[in-house]
């Protein structure tokens, strides 16, 4: 599959590698992608992943990954062509969060995946991956066991297509809140999951889920 990222962070280049090593065609997306600050990840990479414009990247995938700051990700969906999103899965990655004075979410009455999902009305959105850090997102192994990733969307298609992914990048324990206004338990519990690794010796942790034999 074609996939398109916007935003060329931790997050960006992470995802990108695990999508390209499963196959998948990838192109990563900045402001400034002949900036200088991305010549180690163009030489690492080599040509498993591309490094466009953000517009470059909306036309180029079939499926779109978000993996953009909160407070940028508005004013980059307004920068693209509407109808290069039309009709695609637009993965949401993102967190609405502030750190100042101690974590919290920026908005209580809807969430992030909620907004997006406004913002780019033809589009479906689907919620995943942002209750870990950047480490854990590809082949998350723990010795504990495996690790629980949630998803939630308007559309059950969109939603097949993204546990597809997630298996690719290694998930196993895949689970369907519901539909996107889902996205708030999602954003919650990536806040109790950066107040648990605060108080953990380990700062990289991920929730799973346990069943009785
Ligand atoms: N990092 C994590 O562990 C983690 C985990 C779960 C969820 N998330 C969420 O995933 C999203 C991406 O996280 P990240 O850590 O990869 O983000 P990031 O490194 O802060 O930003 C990603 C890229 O976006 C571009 N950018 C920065 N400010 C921008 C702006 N104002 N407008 C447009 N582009 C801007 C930058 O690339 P250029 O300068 O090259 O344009 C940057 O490399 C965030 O919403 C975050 O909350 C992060």
């Amino acid at each position: 599959m074609k996939i398109g990222i916007l935003g060329s962070g931790n997050v960006g280049k992470a995802l990108a590698k695990g999508l390209a090593v499963s196959g998948h065609r990838v192109v990563v997306s900045s402001r400034e992608p002949d900036h200088p600050k991305h010549a180690s990840w163009k030489k690492e990479s080599g040509s498993s992943v591309g490094m466009v414009t953000f517009d470059e990247a909306a036309r180029f995938g079939e499926t779109m990954i978000l993996a953009l700051p909160w407070n940028g990700l508005k004013d980059v969906l307004e920068s693209i062509d509407p109808a290069c999103l039309k009709n695609k899965t637009v993965i949401d990655v993102s967190n609405a969060v502030s750190f100042d004075g101690g974590p919290r979410l920026l908005h209580n009455e809807t969430s992030a995946g909620e907004i997006v999902q406004q913002l780019l009305p033809d589009s479906s959105i689907v919620k995943t991956l942002n209750i870990v850090s950047d480490q854990i997102m590809v082949h998350p192994h723990f010795s504990e066991g495996s690790p629980v990733m949630f998803i939630s969307g308007n559309n059950l298609e969109s939603k097949e297509q993204v546990r597809t992914l997630l298996k690719d990048l290694g998930w196993s324990t895949i689970i369907d809140l519901g539909d996107i206004s889902r996205s708030r338990l999602q954003e919650s519990i990536m806040l109790a999951c950066v107040i648990s690794e605060m108080q953990l010796p380990s700062p990289s942790a991920a929730f799973a889920l346990l069943t009785r034999g």
